[in-house]
């Protein structure tokens, strides 16, 4: 398997730019490793002085939303323009949290990775079941409907760039973790749900994370599945326990 490893961290709503400035410099050296990509994915606040924190290092910047119009009246938004004059590579895209909290369905989720390929950011794609799906045992037919309709119109050269994060809702800031082998089930099963719509090589490049309680104590097992190619990490990622998973 040749895909390469990404740790993500989704700073979420936390630190300001002071706070952030220092958060890098703490982690600097807990999160060297040169078989990693390792991406921070702060607050838009954050981008400008995150980008020059990590000037030099193995980090890359990442934003956690972004509207799919280049400029205009729209309150409150921020393009893709923008982000990358500003150092940003890679853009979270279907968030739980934005889908829930601030409503964002699969449509407007389908255009914005299509807004994010067409000016060369690389998504990190979100997915995931609700814990009443979960106990439902509804939730594949779910998560398959999900990635369906996000990857709507997206080529397979452009799905070979392309992160997938599954996160299930109900271990997202809940220190419930899902188990390694109920991550590996959907992962892998999004892999081959991939190789269904595209090809066998479009499956085989696509790299698909784990998100949820993820920590220093989980990671290096479920990092270890097949089809887990890295992680997307909210709370752990502000301590200096990120660079135990960067390095799991
Ligand atoms: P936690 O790691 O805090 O559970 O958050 C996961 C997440 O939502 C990352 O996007």
């Amino acid at each position: 398997m040749s895909r390469r490893r990404i740790i993500a961290g989704n700073w979420k709503m936390n630190k300001t730019p002071a706070e952030a400035v220092a958060l890098c410099n703490e982690l600097k050296d807990l999160v060297k490793n040169d078989a990693v990509d390792v991406v921070y994915c702060v607050p838009s606040i954050d981008i400008v002085c995150v980008a020059d924190a990590v000037k030099g290092t193995n980090v890359h910047v990442g934003a956690q939303n972004f509207y799919i119009e280049d400029k205009g009246a729209f309150t409150g938004e921020i393009s893709a323009p923008m982000l990358k004059e500003a150092g940003v590579e890679y853009i979270i895209i279907g968030h739980s949290e934005r889908r829930d909290i601030f409503g964002e369905n699969d449509i407007l989720i389908n255009a914005k990775v299509k807004k994010a390929f067409a000016s060369g950011l690389k998504p990190i794609l979100c997915c995931g079941e609700s814990l009443s799906l979960r106990k439902a045992g509804t939730y594949k037919e779910w998560i398959a409907r999900q990635i369906k309709w996000d990857l709507d119109g997206i080529t397979a050269d452009q799905v070979k760039e392309l992160v997938i994060a599954y996160e299930p809702i109900w271990a997202i800031g809940t220190g419930e973790t899902a188990t390694a082998d109920q991550a590996q089930e959907v992962c892998g099963l999004i892999r081959q749900l991939i190789a269904d719509m595209y090809d066998a090589a479009t499956a085989e490049a696509v790299r698909i994370q784990y998100g949820g309680s993820m920590n220093a104590g989980n990671a290096a097992e479920l990092l270890s599945k097949p089809d887990i190619d890295g992680g997307l990490i909210g709370g752990a990622s502000l301590k200096p326990d990120f660079g135990k998973i960067v390095n799991a």
